[in-house]
This record gives C-alpha cells, structure tokens and sequence, in this order.
C-alpha cells in the first residue's frame, strides 16, 4: 500500500473516531443525562414535567412570560403569580419543590429562607450555573466570577464601598437627584399638580449616580456604555432561546450580531477612558480604585478584567437601586398615611436642607418603609445556583447538574413566614429584629454595593419628600414583570403636587 492511502485511511480513521467521541457527548448531553437526573429526582418524590429533547420547558416558560408580561394586577392582588407565572403553575402543579428544565437542565425550586440562606452560605459548593446568557453578553466580572478569582476581585472592589467612600458620593447623588426635581419643577406649575411617569427620570438619575461613583470625571462618557447596555438588556429575552446550546452565541443571528456590534462599542469606549486614566492619574472612583489596586499587586487585573467590573457596576447597580425607589413612590403614593410619616420624619431630621451623611442613620421610617418595599417588590427577585458535587440539602439530595432557583420573590410573600397580612404594605413589620429578608442576597456574595443602594434611596427619597406630595395617576397600571430585574411594565405615571 502507497504511503498517502495509509496516512488518508488513518486520517478517515482519526475524524470517525473523533466524531463518534462528540456523538456520544452530545446523546449523552441532550438525552442520557437529563434523563438519568429527572430518574434522581422522582426518586426523591420531586415532581415537574417529563425531560422534552434539547429544549425542555423553555419555550412554554418563554411563551406564558410574554403572555403576562403587560397584562395589569390589582395592587392588592398575590404577587408571585404574576412576576413569575412559569414558576408559580409549575409549583401549583407539582408542590413546592418542583423542577422545571431550562434546556436540559433540570432546576429546582427553592422556597424555603433557610435553605437559601444554607446555600448562599457555602459559595464553593453552590456555584452560579452554565451558560448563563446574561454574564456571557450584558457584563461579567464579580457577579458572574467563581473561586480564586472572585475572591481576588472581591477583595480589590471592597475598599471602593469603605464608609468614606460612601460619604465621598453624597455630594454628588444630590446633585443628580437636584438636577431630576428641577426637572419636575419645570413640569409641575402651578399647584393643581401634573401627571409625570416618573420611571424613566429615576432611571436617568441612578445612571447618572453610577456612572459617577464608577468613572468619577469621566461619567458622560461612561453614560454611553450604560446606554449600550440597556439596549443590550433589551435583547436577552430574544439571546435566552438558544442560549444554552453550546456555541449559539456565535451563529450570526440578529440579535447575536447586535450583541456583538454593542460589546466591540463598550470595549472600545471603555478602552479609550482607562489610556486617559492611566495618564491623569486615578479619581477616587471604582476605575480609580480598581487601577490603584492593580499597580499595588503583583497578580492584579487585566485590562479585560477592569472592563467586565465597569460593565457590572451599572448591570448591577443602577437598575436595583432605580427599581427600588419607583416602588417605594408607587407605594407611598397608595399608601399617604406613611407617606406623611416618612415627611415628618425628612423635614424633622433635615428640615429643608439637603440630607448629610451622618444624618442618614436617623431615618427610621424611612428605612422601615424601603424596607417593606424590598420585602414586596425585591428588584433582583430570583438567585440562581448550582451545585457542584452532590449534596444534602433539607432532605434532599441534590445531585451534580441540577441547577438551584432560589425564589426571593415567592418566599418574600409565603403567609407562613410574614403572617396572614402578607399582600399587605406595612412597614412596621420592620420595626424591630432580623428577617428572612434577602433582598441583597446573603453569605460571602451578599451585595457588595447594598450600602451604596440604601443610602442612594434614602436621599432620593428625601429630597423628593421635601419638595412633592405624589399620588398614583389614574392612567397608573400595576405591571410588576419580572426580566432579569422586577421591573414596572407600564412606567409609573403619578400625579405630583409642588408643597407650599
Ligand atoms: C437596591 C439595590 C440593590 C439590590 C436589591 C441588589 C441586589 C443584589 C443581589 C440579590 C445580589 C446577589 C446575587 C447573587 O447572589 O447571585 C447582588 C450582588 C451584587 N451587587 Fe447588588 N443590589 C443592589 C445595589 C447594588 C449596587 C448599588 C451595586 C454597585 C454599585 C451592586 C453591585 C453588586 C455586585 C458587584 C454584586 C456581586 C457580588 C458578588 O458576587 O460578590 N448592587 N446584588
């Protein structure tokens, strides 16, 4: 035999062995494997529907958000049926700790505050799962990072929330928060009172909070890469269907393509702002910090690193907080009795004056009421986990390649925890003691920013307080959805009136 036939036959050889080796991951990915897990987990008595090949139940879970995504609720009516409809069916169906696929993966659902508080405890164990459309397209860095590396980046991120850091920002959250009243005094004249959707002004004022306490001088042009990541946050309903099928992200798609186009603009402006920074010299700010931090160690970040956690900084900061204070208006605006209460309070602490830092801690039905705003409306109501060995777990044993849901949202309204009185605002319930409030989250990934996020709020809302007294318009629908971030479906028209 020829020497080109004996290498031609062994290189046919090699691509058939190569290709069966994939085969058989790929039956085993998308067929032995969910089925060997679902096995597991009847076993165990925990229910969902039957593994369906490749997509499981996504399209269903797809297909009935898009279906409640707009319709509008009573203020008084149960809220986990609406923000998560998919979830809610499947527990109805099936008990409290059901499982639902995403793609092939099972995922169980977590009601319980203990065992979610047991499984933010031990991060090594309990990882954030893969694929995960979200840290793979809008941002990365500490949210999405796991072992070494996370603990690396925690600990250089920390020293940016220190208290003087915190205090450092105050000056500039009024003014941002100065510039949207003067705003809505331009809008609201005379005393009859005129119907704003405060939504997108809040929006604007947290982005613009953000933006400075991550690029201090540079924040307009760090708006830009917020603005880019908003229309991304748009897409990731549309980036979701596929997503957890190896390698989609890079089919070109429309969605895919825009993406793309988006992430290269971020990389680019971000890019240009760190050259400028390295010359200038740093700011005091988080791309200050986290330079600084770099020059100090000897195994610091790279210069992609520095640009996943500018990109998370707005992901993870600049929605939360602006969700939380358009509940805490809409609830405040159906509630006057503690609207007037949280006045009192303002105009007792601070009088007309701007609030000062040190003062802050004195607002204490200011605080109860975000809090009970947290516990009804937490902006990031679903935690999500997987484990990485298989563990025991309040009776369960829950095996390698299931995923975990931990629903904050649902155990924030479970009558066995907060009593009969559930669906109802009353902040008093935080008068006193600890919670199985986990709004921020818990263990050593709690919140890293959830000072920033509460002294942001209490400023706001202040400032707000000292100037308006806001009622819910009648054109206002109650549309709390959750995608990604709980967010108000149709905006937050209320009617303001200027005090005297
Ligand atoms: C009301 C406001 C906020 C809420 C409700 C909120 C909620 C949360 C929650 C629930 C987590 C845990 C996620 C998980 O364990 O998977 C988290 C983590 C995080 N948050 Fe916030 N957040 C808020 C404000 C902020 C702000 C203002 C910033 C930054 C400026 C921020 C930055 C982060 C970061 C970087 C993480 C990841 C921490 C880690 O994994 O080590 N958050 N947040």
């Amino acid at each position: 035999m020829k020497l080109s036939s004996v290498l031609c036959s062994i290189l046919v050889g090699g691509v058939i062995a190569l290709a069966s080796a994939w085969a058989v991951k790929l039956v085993n990915w998308v067929w032995l494997r969910p089925r060997k897990l679902e096995k597991l987990l009847r076993q165990q008595g925990l229910q969902g529907n039957s593994y369906r090949l490749l997509l499981g139940d996504i399209k269903d879970l797809i297909s009935v958000a898009k279906q409640h995504q707009l319709k509008a609720i009573q203020l008084s009516d149960s809220i986990p049926p609406h923000i998560f409809p998919y979830f809610h069916q499947s527990i109805t169906k099936y008990g409290e700790n059901c499982f639902i696929w995403f793609g092939a993966t099972p995922r169980l659902m977590i009601s319980d505050p203990e065992l979610m508080k047991e499984i933010l405890a031990r991060p090594d164990v309990f990882r954030k799962p893969q694929p995960d459309p979200i840290g793979q397209t809008v941002a990365g860095g500490l949210l999405f990072l796991e072992g070494h590396k996370w603990a690396k980046h925690r600990r250089i991120i920390n020293p940016a929330f220190h208290t003087h850091k915190l205090q450092n920002m105050v000056p500039a959250i009024t003014l941002s928060c100065s510039n949207m009243i003067a705003k809505w005094e331009a809008l609201v004249s005379g005393n009859g009172g005129e119907e704003i959707d405060v939504w997108p002004f809040i929006q604007d004022f947290s982005g613009d909070v953000i933006s400075k306490a991550a690029f201090g001088s540079s924040h307009e042009q760090g708006r830009r890469i917020f603005e880019l990541q908003k229309e991304l946050l748009n897409l990731v309903l549309d980036l979701m269907h596929f997503m957890f099928i190896p390698g989609w992200r890079y089919v070109p798609t429309r969605a895919n393509r825009r993406s793309k186009e988006m992430s290269e603009e971020m990389r680019s402006v971000l890019k240009g702002m760190i050259k400028q920074r390295e010359e200038a010299g740093s700011d005091g700010d988080l791309l200050g910090t986290l330079m600084d931090s770099n020059r100090g160690e000897a195994d610091g970040m790279s210069m992609e690193d520095v640009i996943e956690e500018c990109k998370l900084f707005y992901l993870a900061g600049s929605e939360t907080t602006s969700l939380l204070l358009v509940w805490t208006m809409v609830m405040l605006s159906k509630h006057q009795e503690w609207q007037d209460r949280a006045r009192e309070e303002v105009l007792q602490v601070f009088g007309e004056r701007d609030p000062s830092y040190d003062a802050l801690n004195r607002l204490k039905i200011v605080t109860m009421i975000l809090k009970e705003v947290l516990r009804m409306y937490p902006p990031a109501p679903l935690i999500a986990r997987a484990a990485t060995e298989t563990v025991q777990l309040g009776g369960m044993s829950v095996p390698v390649g299931v995923d975990l849901l931990l629903l904050i949202g649902a155990m924030h309204h479970d009558p066995k925890i907060w009593g009969d009185d559930v669906s109802e605002f009353k902040p008093e319930r935080f008068e006193s003691g600890q919670s199985s409030l986990l709004a921020f989250g818990g263990g050593p990934r709690v919140c890293i920013g959830q000072n920033l996020g509460m002294i942001e709020a209490k400023i706001a809302l202040a400032m707000m307080l000292q100037r308006f007294s806001f009622h819910l318009s009648p054109s206002y629908l109650h549309a709390p959805f959750f995608i990604i971030t709980l967010q108000p479906q149709h905006g937050a028209p209320l009617l303001l009136r200027h005090l005297p």
